[in-house]
């Protein structure tokens, strides 16, 4: 028969309890209250804890029901409140992947894709045709000695090309590149024959007009080998400018000068805006200069090594934003600096 000190205990345990499942329940969605009640009732100071303290006044046998009725209490107790905690963190779980959720059947965002500059897609195509060909393609630096801008292409002191209103000078010995020549320098001293070499770029003049900027682009091609003439240039040339414009684009060469090369001539192509007839581009002519080219200069294989009695040669140079305009029928040399993006998404 138990006694009145342990039915005293077990109903104050089981109020306790209850007490404690309407704490719980009252915070359910809050893990730090539930955190806070079960350090009231399950710590060491805790409610359930003190009943402990009242064992020693209990009968050993009363004290081993009071001890089970404790433990009871006290892991009903632990099982809800650990029960609620871990359905809290389910729950938040559950929301941060509704939160993160991706859609994997959305389409993409695009990013909006840059093109190629009409010059370079100009230059591009160039490149194309010449490795065809099979040239090797080779650059040099924009800054440049004046020796190979100018003195080893034959390129005499006193030469109007070296006046200080055409060419940018860093220091007495050093410029800015006014054409792409002097790669043919570099490159032939660098390798022994036979060559067949492009070289794309940038070249600085002081010049700056509607047709005419102070930065431009050229490409300069050259070829030497043994018993190269000019039937081996103008057939190169026609190759490459009738691949550019169209096999029905007649060439025409007249007679010219540079330094480098002899003899020289300036080619020119039928009008591709007129196709001869005349018109504002050609300036009635019929005719559009394209480039310069000619017969490498002994002069200039002298300079680079090369024994001109064996070794014969063409070269040619021309102007890509030229080339551009009139492929393009761009009538504005300033529209290809401009970068408005209307003008340039139309290439
Ligand atoms: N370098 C010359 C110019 O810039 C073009 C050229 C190159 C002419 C090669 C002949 C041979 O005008």
């Amino acid at each position: 028969m138990p006694g009145r000190a342990l039915l005293d205990m077990k109903s104050r345990l089981d109020g306790l309890l209850k007490e404690a499942v309407v704490c719980v329940e009252g915070a359910a969605v809050d893990k730090d209250a539930l955190l806070d009640i079960k350090v009231r009732y399950l710590g060491r100071k805790g409610g359930v804890s003190s009943f402990l303290k009242e064992l020693a006044s209990l009968s050993a046998e009363e004290r081993k029901a009071a001890g089970e009725a404790i433990n009871q209490v006290k892991d009903s107790l632990e099982g809800l409140i650990e029960g609620r905690l871990a359905a809290l963190e389910e729950r938040a779980r559950t929301l941060a992947l509704e939160k993160e959720r991706l859609d994997v059947t959305l389409p993409g965002r695009r990013f909006p894709l840059g093109r190629r500059h009409p010059v370079m897609q100009v230059m591009a195509e160039i490149e194309a045709i010449f490795r065809g060909l099979g040239f090797d393609v080779a650059e040099g630096p924009e800054i440049e000695h004046d020796y190979y801008n100018f003195e080893a292409l034959n390129i005499p002191k006193d030469h109007p090309a070296r006046d200080m209103q055409d060419t940018f000078y860093v220091t007495e010995d050093v410029l800015l590149r006014t054409h792409t020549s002097p790669v043919q320098i570099r490159e032939m001293k660098r390798v022994k024959p036979p060559v067949r070499i492009i070289a794309p770029g940038t070249v600085y003049r002081k010049d700056s007009d509607v047709t005419h900027t102070p930065m431009f682009h050229q490409v300069e091609v050259f070829m030497v080998d043994e018993g190269v003439t000019f039937a081996h240039l103008k057939g190169v040339l026609t190759q490459f400018l009738q691949g550019l414009f169209g096999t029905d684009t007649p060439l025409r060469f007249r007679p010219s000068f540079f330094p480098f090369t002899e003899p020289s001539a300036e080619v020119d192509i039928r009008c591709v805006i007129c196709k001869g007839a005349g018109c504002r581009v050609c300036k009635a002519s019929g005719w559009l200069e394209i480039l310069g080219a000619g017969m490498i200069h002994p002069e200039v294989f002298k300079s680079v090594g090369y024994d001109y009695e064996r070794w014969s040669g063409f070269a040619f140079g021309l102007g890509v934003e030229r080339i551009a305009m009139l492929k393009y029928g761009i009538d504005d040399l300033r529209l290809l600096f401009e970068n408005d993006l209307r003008f340039l998404r139309q290439f």
